[in-house]
């Protein structure tokens, strides 16, 4: 699948703000500092990070976070062009299963996601960061 043509100053831009958002991290069990930013085909930016929660499992991941917001905001016809996750933690941070189904129901098949990997930055296309999304056709 190829990428979307977002320029890589834009995506950097949108690592940018991804990083500026994991710095709300409320991350008191893990440590853990994770910031997410989508560009939205509008031009929108919306930003998230992840919540945590004493009931761990009641934990909110930052694409999540984001995606919520973005919805939020600017309704149910939004579709997302970029993704871009970052951590405080110089540690890998791919977005996690849960948060690629959630993201596959308003991201582009094309739309770069850019996150940080074990070797270093990775940018591939949303339907590559999650093949054969979940999908519910009724017969
Ligand atoms: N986390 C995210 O924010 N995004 C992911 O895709 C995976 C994990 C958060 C949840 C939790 O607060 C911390 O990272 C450690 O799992």
């Amino acid at each position: 699948m190829t990428l979307t043509k977002l320029n890589q100053p834009a995506l950097e831009e949108l690592l940018k703000k991804a990083r500026e958002a994991a710095e709300n991290s409320y991350s008191p069990y893990s440590g853990f500092r994770v910031g997410a930013a989508l560009r939205l085909t509008s031009g929108e930016i919306v930003t998230g990070t992840n919540v945590e929660n004493v009931s761990y499992g009641l934990t909110i991941c930052a694409e999540r976070a984001a995606l919520v917001r973005a919805v939020s905001q600017f309704g149910p016809e939004i579709q997302i062009a970029a993704v871009a996750v970052a951590n405080l933690n110089n540690a890998a941070s791919p977005p996690c299963g849960a948060c690629r189904q959630v993201l596959a129901e308003f991201a582009l098949a094309e739309a770069p996601v850019i996150f940080p990997a074990r070797d270093g930055m990775r940018t591939m296309a949303f339907s590559d960061v999650l093949p054969l999304a979940f999908e519910m056709k009724l017969k």
